[in-house]
Formats: C-alpha cells, sequence, structure tokens
C-alpha cells in the first residue's frame, strides 16, 4: 500500500526476488489494473503465470475478466434460484453494469480467493496493490459484506416463518432446512468469513506500506494506518523508499514507531530489468538481508 508513485510496484518487484533468491517460491502478482510489472521485469506478463528467474514467476490479474466473472455467477444464481422468472439476461446489460461502483473490488476479491487457493503451496504470494482507494475498499469488503449478510440472513429467516404458516397448512412442512436462499447467504457468510480472518491474521496477510520521505506520501500513510486499523488489519512493515541523504521521514516517525521498517535508498540507476534490480539488493544486502522478514 502507499501513495501513488512512492514505489510499491518497484517494491513488490524487490522483495520478491529478494525471497527468490534465498530459495523460497514466489509468485509476484499484479492486481494493479495499471500492470507495471511487465515493464519493470521487461517481460509481457498475463493472466497466465511466467516464470521471471528461479524461484520467482508473476502473473498480472485482468480486471474485466474477473468483473464478467463475478457478474456471471450473480447471473446463474439468480436464474437458477428464481426459476420460475424468465430467464435473466445479465450480458445485454453488461457495458453498462461493469462500470457500476463497487464491482472493482468484487472483482479483486474473486481474483484473490482463486491466486490464493491454486498457489496455496507457495512460500509467499505477493500482491502489487491498487491505488489507496481501490486497496482499501478491497481490504473492507469482507467486513461490510459480512454487515449485510447478517442482515439478509434475519431478514430471510423472517420471510421463511411466514411462510411456514402458509406451508404448514399445504405441505405441513418446515421450509428453513430446504430454503435455498438460506443455504446461499450461508455459504457467502463463511466465505467472507475466511477471508476476513486471512486479512486480519499476520501470518497470513502481511501489509507492507510503502512511503518516501515527502510530506504528503507519509501524510497519506497515515491515513492508510488508520484505516486499515479501523478495520482491523494491521500494517507489518514501513519501506521508506527513495531514501538519500539527509532525508527522513520524520512526520511518521512517532505514528509507527512500533511497526518495523526497511529502508530502500534512492537508486540513481533505474530499477528496471532483472539484472538491475538484483544489482540494487546486492548493494544494499546489508539492509535487506537484516531487514526484510523471513519467515
Ligand atoms: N528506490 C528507488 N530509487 C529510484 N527510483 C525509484 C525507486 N523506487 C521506485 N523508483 C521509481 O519511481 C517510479 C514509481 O515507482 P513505482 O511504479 O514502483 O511506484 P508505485 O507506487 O507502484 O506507482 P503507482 O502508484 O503508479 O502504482 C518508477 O519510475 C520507479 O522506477
Ligand atoms: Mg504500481
Amino acid at each position: 500500500m502507499g501513495k501513488g508513485g512512492v514505489g510499491k510496484s518497484t517494491s513488490a518487484a524487490l522483495t520478491s526476488l529478494f525471497w527468490a533468491r534465498k530459495g523460497f517460491q514466489v509468485m509476484l502478482v499484479s492486481l494493479d489494473p495499471a500492470h507495471n510489472q511487465s515493464d519493470i521485469f521487461e517481460k509481457t506478463l498475463s493472466d497466465k503465470p511466467l516464470q521471471i528467474t528461479t524461484n520467482l514467476s508473476a502473473i498480472e490479474i485482468e480486471q474485466t475478466y474477473w468483473i464478467r466473472k463475478y457478474l456471471k455467477d450473480v447471473q446463474q444464481q439468480i436464474n437458477r434460484t428464481y426459476s420460475y422468472l424468465t430467464a435473466f439476461n445479465l450480458e445485454k446489460y453488461f457495458t453498462v453494469i461493469k462500470y457500476s461502483p463497487g464491482l472493482e473490488e468484487y472483482a479483486l476479491v474473486l481474483a484473490f480467493e482463486k491466486i490464493h487457493k491454486d498457489f496455496e503451496e507457495l512460500d509467499y504470494l505477493v500482491f502489487d496493490m491498487p491505488p489507496t482507494a481501490l486497496s482499501l475498499k478491497f481490504f473492507s469488503l469482507p467486513s461490510l459484506s459480512l454487515v449485510w449478510v447478517d442482515h439478509l440472513l434475519v431478514l430471510r429467516e423472517e420471510i421463511i416463518k411466514k411462510r411456514e404458516l402458509i406451508t404448514k397448512i399445504k405441505l405441513g412442512r418446515k421450509e428453513i432446512e430446504r430454503d435455498k436462499v438460506l443455504k446461499k447467504i450461508d455459504e457467502i457468510r463463511r466465505q467472507y468469513q475466511k477471508l476476513k480472518a486471512i486479512f486480519e491474521d499476520p501470518e497470513w496477510t502481511q501489509i507492507y506500506l510503502v512511503l518516501n520521505p515527502d510530506r504528503l506520501s507519509q501524510a497519506e500513510s497515515v491515513r492508510i494506518f488508520d484505516a486499515l486499523k479501523e478495520m482491523g488489519i494491521p500494517i507489518y512493515q514501513t519501506i521508506q523508499n527513495k531514501m538519500g541523504g539527509h532525508a527522513s521521514c520524520e512526520a511518521i516517525e512517532a505514528a509507527f514507531s512500533r511497526i518495523p521498517r526497511l529502508i530502500f535508498p534512492y537508486s540513481e540507476k533505474p530499477l528496471i530489468g532483472i539484472n538491475n534490480l538484483a544489482q540494487f539488493l546486492d548493494i544494499n544486502d546489508h539492509v535487506v538481508s537484516e531487514q526484510i522478514g523471513v519467515r
């Protein structure tokens, strides 16, 4: 996480390469629709994993694919549950719906779950995150949805109770056990509870907050820290990037005094291409090895 241009993608590339060179199996996942990893590694990345070097592969999440998938799933669900209605054709409205508020974060969450499942045997999944606003929505989606889902559960149970009066006479059977909607709501609830637990547990999710010595990036970092704290999600480490000379991040020293920090100096040589990245890690090995946590 971090303000635009502070070096999130570069830091994700550097830390991924660092762990890969230590012998860990790493997948670098670009969740940012801007997809800068292709430029950083000078390789054409796609939604299929591409090996960059020993132990390191990278993949780009195609947001439109996941938005389409999410909408298709919803459409199927509606058609299945309400089969008595005329088939609902969402495809017709896709071009408009894909710009609906909220869809981007749903798409990212779906993609995240899939990546998490497909590559769970790897040592590290490194996510290059989208801009702050979208990233915060992504992290808050499980808790927010749970508030919704809990209300839906209560509503559905009420509906079932009321309907039961009628079905009792008609069928004389309880409907609650075979209510499709209730089952689906419960399924969604379990899915979000699992995600929420993954985001909140530092054993699973370690958020690196990248910042620069300038005031604006430090101010945004404090806001990100506060927003995540409200969600119960801790910051694992800060990366003070593009540091040089007498630069310091004093504005955040007090607020972040308990969070371990990693310092990446300003690099005169562009941090593009695997050789330059590897050279940067070699030059800064004394700092990096001490400071990047290895689980
Ligand atoms: N330590 C560094 N020294 C010098 N240049 C750096 C350093 N880190 C990053 N840069 C450069 O800063 C620019 C922005 O970096 P990067 O794209 O990684 O930032 P970002 O936070 O991912 O941006 P965005 O918000 O657009 O996703 C790039 O040109 C990158 O090469
Ligand atoms: Mg980036």
